[in-house]
Formats: structure tokens, sequence, C-alpha cells
């Protein structure tokens, strides 16, 4: 409990000391200044709010509550809906990040129009850019008539003002690390004006049902200030993946209060802006006229659906410290399948450098890839082709187990439906009836599936 504490106040100016002084602090007056009771220290929250903090609040059972559907609102970009679990949702807050350059912007002015269109008031702020780029980038992307209101500017409260008075449907902040209050002394950009912008923003959004879209910046590292300490904060978390030399674009959740985690969004990069890719299987194939040594299809399961994704090993020359680095896989599990194989497949590579790479710049991280990436290994260390139309999945332990993947019937079917005709995969996924066009050798351990990779030539 805090006790009311006692101020002086000055005749002269109206300013307040904690102390009593002969000089007002303020005006330089003398001898104006009285004793006046300051306001209990309750009575104003941080964000100025006149109750009192410290007041008890009804509470409600559980089985009374009305359990509501929230209203969403979609934008009619199929794969940006589909990673926010339907569209977005009034008073949701969104944290979008990834690389510059990598088209977030982009996709968002798209996702504006389209709601704009759809007729719902849309704002976009541009912290970044002046109105005469985002313009021109508008043009770029064939949206010359766009209706959706731009605000360029990067004061917080201005911003707050702005949002209060125009009353969007859903605003665009882009991008959060532009933003800075004058209330805070730190620098724009640093951890604690991000920060503190984004609680506002998403008080904001939460009191007046304005959805809001905010762009954050992230490095290769993951290093930044901002995003990353934000992600607590919001209601979705949405990263866009991808290698920006090519034209495919993921954007995946990693967290969603309103709709499934770890859904993705294919988008491919044209010059007129981003297009969703419906299908988007097979993108992650490069296209080899024969099969060539240290190349291994794996089918991965992205959200809701199956995609083939090739993984490529490279194991040559090697030295006393050999390299081991991988490319949209995780290190530390290469290492650990680098001597899983060795134990138990006798396949040694410890003197060799070993390169692992996920094709198209997808990132991987569900242990189901395990057994493509070491048949890619094993493949290139021995310079022999898998065969033709093959791929593989399924998660090897440290005993050389092969255990099984998710769903692993629709991985199946999505392989067979494009063309590929022999898979190695766990013994569990075995299906019951076979299904066409697909020769499926079912293994236990990795050493059976290294021979039956041998036996087929
Ligand atoms: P942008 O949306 O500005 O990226 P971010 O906001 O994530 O920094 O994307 C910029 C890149 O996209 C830039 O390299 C140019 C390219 N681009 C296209 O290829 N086609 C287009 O129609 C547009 C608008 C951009
Ligand atoms: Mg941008």
């Amino acid at each position: 409990m805090s006790r009311d504490k006692t101020l002086y106040s000055c005749a002269e100016c109206g300013g307040t000391t904690p102390k009593w002084l002969g000089q007002c602090p303020h005006c330089r007056a003398w001898n104006t200044l009285t004793e006046a009771l300051a306001e209990p220290a309750t009575a104003r929250n941080r964000y100025g709010q006149g109750h009192a903090l410290n007041a008890a609040q009804p509470v409600a059972p559980l089985s009374a509550i009305e359990a509501s559907e929230v209203a969403r609102a979609a934008s009619g970009i199929e794969e940006l809906d589909r990673v926010l679990g339907g569209g977005i949702v009034e008073g949701g807050v969104v944290l979008i990040g990834g690389d510059p350059g990598i088209g977030k912007s982009t996709l968002l002015l798209q996702a504006l129009d389209a709601l704009q269109r759809a007729g719902l008031p849309t704002l976009y702020v541009t912290g970044e850019e002046s109105g005469a780029q985002v313009a021109l980038r508008s043009r770029r992307l064939g949206l010359e008539h766009s209706q959706v209101q731009v605000l360029a500017e990067t004061q917080l409260e201005k911003i707050l003002a702005t949002v209060e008075a125009t009353q969007p449907a859903v605003a665009v902040i882009d991008s959060i690390q532009t933003i800075y209050s004058d209330q805070l002394a730190s620098a724009p950009g640093s951890v604690a004006q991000v920060r503190e912008c984004a609680a506002h923003l998403t008080r904001a959004a939460k009191g007046t049902g304005v959805a809001m879209v905010l762009v954050g910046h992230v490095t290769k590292e993951g290093a930044l200030a901002g995003p990353r300490v934000l992600e607590h904060m919001v209601d979705t978390v949405l990263y866009f993946e991808g290698d920006t030399h090519s034209n495919f674009r993921l954007v995946r959740a990693i967290k969603n209060r309103f709709g499934a985690v770890n859904e993705i969004g294919v988008f491919a990069m044209t010059e007129r802006g981003l297009r969703g890719v419906s299908n988007p299987s097979a993108i992650f194939l490069s296209q080899h006229s024969e099969p060539v040594p240290g190349s291994c299809v794996l089918v991965t399961l992205e959200g809701t659906r199956p995609m083939l994704v090739e993984i490529q090993a490279l194991v040559d020359g090697g030295g006393p410290s050999p390299r081991r680095l991988s490319v949209g896989l995780e290190r530390d599990r290469l290492a650990m399948l680098l001597a899983v194989l060795n134990r138990h497949a006798g396949v040694a590579c410890g003197d060799q450098d070993v390169f692992v790479n996920a094709v198209g710049g997808v990132r991987i991280s569900e242990p189901a890839a395990d057994l493509a990436v070491m048949l890619s290994i094993t493949s290139s260390l021995r310079s022999r082709a898998l065969p033709k139309g093959f791929i593989a999945f399924g998660e090897v332990g440290l005993a050389g187990e092969v255990r099984p993947a998710p769903r692993g019937q629709e991985r199946l079917r999505e392989a067979a439906k494009l063309g590929f005709t022999v898979a190695v995969i766990p013994k569990a996924n075995a299906p019951r009836q076979p299904i066409e066009g697909l020769e499926i050798h079912a293994v236990e351990r990795i050493e059976e599936a290294m021979s039956v990779v041998r036996g087929l030539g």
C-alpha cells in the first residue's frame, strides 16, 4: 500500500516539488511554495487511467462465461488467411517478422488493398518510406486506384491519435522499429522504445477493436532489438522465410491465439508483387534430369500440407578439423546423425567436411527429415545416386532405430501424386493398402535402410 505523499506547490507557477524549498525550482520565485495534498498515489496508473489499481474486481465461474467465436475478416489472399487461421481478427495484434527486402511491405500493402476493396477501412502507417515511395510500390503492384489510407509518421502519440480519429478496421505499422514515443528518453529503435510502443499499440487495439499488424525486422541470427521481445505480447507471430535469391517465400505462424501454429503460406515473388502458391508441394525440388549423388527428396509436413523438399549433401576433403555446415536444418542434429551413421551403419565421415542444404531456403525443423539427411550424406560419400523417383522420411534415434513420422499416409500419397515411385519409410508408417505407383520399403533400423538402398542399385 502506498501512502499519499505531501507535495509543495508554487503559488506563482503551479509547479510542485516533493520537498519544501525557499525558491521554486521551476520559476525561481522566492517563498511561494505551500503545502498541498498530492493526488492519491493509486489514482493514476502509468497509462493515465484514473481508477484505483487495488480495487477488487468481480469474478465469474468459467461455465457462466459465454464462449464466442472471434470475428474475422478474410483478406482474400488465401495463403495469408491460412496462416492467420482464417483471417484477421478484430482487435487482434499480429507481428510479422523477416529479413529486410523479403516482401513484408509488399504483402501487407496487397492485403490492405484487398481488405479495403472488401469494404473495410484500412490504414497503412509507414515509418520507413515516404508516402511517395509507398505510392511507387503500389503502382508496381497494380494498385494505382487503391483507397488504402496512408500515414507517413513515426511518433507513437500521433499515430494513436490518427487511429482513434480515422477508426480503421485494420492498421499496419511498418515498421515497429521506426516508431518512437516522446514519453521515453531512449533512442528510437532501442528495445525499450520498441517494447513500450508495441505495448501501447496493443492496448489501443484491444480498446478500440482495430486489428493491428506490426512489422519487425529480424536479422539472420534472430538478433534484433525488438520483435523477439514482442512475441509474448501479441496474439499472432508470423515469420517470413525463404531465400531472397529464389522467388519463393514462406510465411510461417509460430504463435497464434486464433488458429493453428506451424501453418504456412507459400508465395512467389513476381514483378507484380506476391502471388499465392496454392499447390506448393513440388517447388523445393531442383530439376535434375538424372539423379545425382548427394541428393535425396524428403516428404515433409508443413502445417496441414505435405511438401517435397530436396535435401542435398556434400561430403568432401576435410582434414584434422573437418567442417559441418547445414543450411535450413539444425547443425546439432546433423552432428548427432553423423555419429549414428558411424556407429550403427558403419558409414564414417569423421575426417571429412560435411555440408547439408535444404533446397530453396526452406527451414526444416521436424526430426522426420533424419532419414533423408542420412541417405543424402551416404549417397555423396559413396558417389552413388539414389534411384530415380526416390523419397524418404522418418526420424532416426540414437540407438539407430527408425521412428514413425506423423501422418505418414498423407506424405506417401502426395509423393505418389507427384510421380515418385520408390519410398524408404519407418515400419510404423507402412500403409495397410498399397499405394498405386509407389514401391514402399518399410524399415525399423538405419542399417536396414542402408541395405535396402544398396539393393535398389
Ligand atoms: P519489400 O516488401 O520492400 O520487403 P520488406 O518490406 O520485407 O523489407 O520487398 C522488396 C523486394 O521485393 C525488393 O527486393 C523488390 C521486390 N519486389 C518485387 O520483386 N516485385 C514487386 O512487385 C515488388 C513491389 C517488390
Ligand atoms: Mg518494408
